[in-house]
């Protein structure tokens, strides 16, 4: 029986997520779950829906609530770390300050992206660092903290040592909904695909050995991503926001057919027309906490009158299953294939060796062993090639305090359009994040 802590533990995923790891309690049985997080007010408000899902799910599981890392981390064998610093209020800033200038405004996409890793990276090595201090010699930590292709990278260059995996679930989301296009259950697919997070692409599908690829992409150039009632497939994903981004893949995909594209390289790709069609007083950060966030504060109430709550609006998306499936793997090697962020090492031959691409790899108790992909054409080639020096110039201003590879970042950024505009985004953003950044 594994101690389990959720770095971030006020987050609004973590009923879902705890809920996905009490699904699982027989096969992945729990001595300990601990919640932890620097707020703690907004923590002992998520915990009170926690402690109930525990409740009714697996009463006899402990669960303890800290803010001090000490308690959090001591002989913890796995951790969850999926902080948002400076919460929402600052994912706001992040996609309205590029948004006023007429450039792409997304939480881990373009300049606000570049602005939450810039709060990000360091926050992220001392976690490492407190985990290292306290926890079980051996232990996992499951990171899916976003910026998640900016935050990999630092780690590789300011923590190598870490025992730590970077994943994301996008890829995973994508496969489900490819999975509900073929009328097929997602576990059953095994996909070929290359990138960086948030920025990559399928190329083979396969079911039982059968190849399903073109059954996939004909119904992606016509319908997206998208399935009739979205709402069967997913909840978080079938928000009016995430309905546009599964249809977008479908003008990606007229143009180039090739690849089943990762929705999020929409941002880069039809970057002029997302924008166009963006409220800038209304982004997805607010309807995150009109929504996902609101639901839980207001439980939370509802359960202090009334000393109950209606579980069922906290669900256990995608994104919990796959998390705690990574987690079962790393604990019993079970060398299960899934998309995850690694060094490349020559994985993809013609791409640099020391970039954090996204690719499949099998994840055993020592990490992940990549599969090779070999080479990939031109065009994906320089598109990531561009993105992954953004993502690495990032890292290289925070540590270097250097102002000039910041703006050079957000420079090279295909979604930003002039030195100019990129320019007059970073002075905006640096004055909004004064107390967060490393001092550039
Ligand atoms: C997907 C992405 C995550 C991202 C999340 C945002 O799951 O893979 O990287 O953080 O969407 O979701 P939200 O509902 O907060 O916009």
């Amino acid at each position: 029986k594994f101690i389990l802590t959720i770095a971030g533990g006020g987050s609004t995923y973590t009923p879902g997520i705890v809920k996905s790891l009490l699904a699982k309690k027989e096969e992945f049985p729990l001595k300990e779950l601990r919640l932890y997080d620097n707020d703690g007010d907004r923590q002992e408000k998520v915990a009170i829906i926690v402690k109930e899902v525990v409740k009714e799910f697996a009463p006899e599981l402990k669960v303890l609530t800290t803010t001090d890392p000490e308690t959090a981390f001591s002989d913890a064998e796995f951790i969850f770390a999926q902080m948002r610093v400076g919460k929402n209020s600052m994912r706001e800033q992040d996609e309205k300050i590029p948004l006023r200038y007429g450039v792409v405004g997304q939480e881990t996409c373009g300049p606000g992206g570049l602005a939450y890793g810039l709060r990000t990276i360091y926050p992220m090595a001392e976690l490492i660092d407190l985990v290292e201090k306290y926890a079980n010699p051996k232990h996992w930590i499951v990171n899916y903290s976003n910026p998640a292709a900016v935050v990999a990278e630092a780690m590789k260059k300011l923590r190598p040592n870490a025992r730590i995996i970077n994943i994301c679930d996008m890829p995973v989301a994508t496969i489900r909904n490819m999975a509900a296009v073929i009328g097929e259950d997602r576990n059953k697919l095994v996909v070929d695909y290359f990138g960086l997070n948030h920025f990559g692409w399928f190329t083979k599908v396969t079911v039982d050995g059968v190849d399903r690829t073109d059954e996939i992409r004909k119904h992606a150039i016509k319908h997206g991503l998208l399935v009739e009632d979205m709402t069967k497939v997913d909840a978080q994903h079938s928000d009016p926001s995430w309905i546009k981004n599964w249809k977008n893949i479908q003008y990606m995909m007229e143009m180039f057919p090739d690849y089943i594209p990762n929705p999020y390289l929409q941002y880069y790709l039809l970057g002029d027309s997302i924008v166009e069609h963006t409220n800038v007083e209304h982004t997805r950060a607010n309807e995150v906490m009109e929504g996902r966030e609101k639901r839980i504060f207001d439980a939370v109430d509802e359960y202090n009158r009334t000393g109950e709550v209606d579980l069922s609006s906290f669900y256990t998306g995608v994104h919990g299953q796959f998390i705690v499936d990574v987690a079962m793997s790393l604990a019993y090697n079970l060398r299960k294939r899934f998309l995850v962020m690694v060094e490349n090492k020559g994985a993809v031959m013609n791409l640099p060796e020391d970039a954090m691409v996204e690719i499949p790899a099998y994840i055993t108790s020592d990490g992940p062993e990549p599969i090779r992909v070999g080479e990939i054409p031109t065009f994906y080639k320089a598109l990531i090639e561009q993105q992954y020096a953004v993502e690495k110039l990032i890292v290289e201003a925070a540590i270097e305090h250097s102002y000039t590879k910041a703006l050079m970042a957000l420079t090279l950024s295909k979604t930003v359009p002039s030195a100019f505009k990129a320019k007059e985004i970073l002075d905006e953003l640096i004055k909004a994040n004064k107390g967060y950044w490393p001092e550039l």
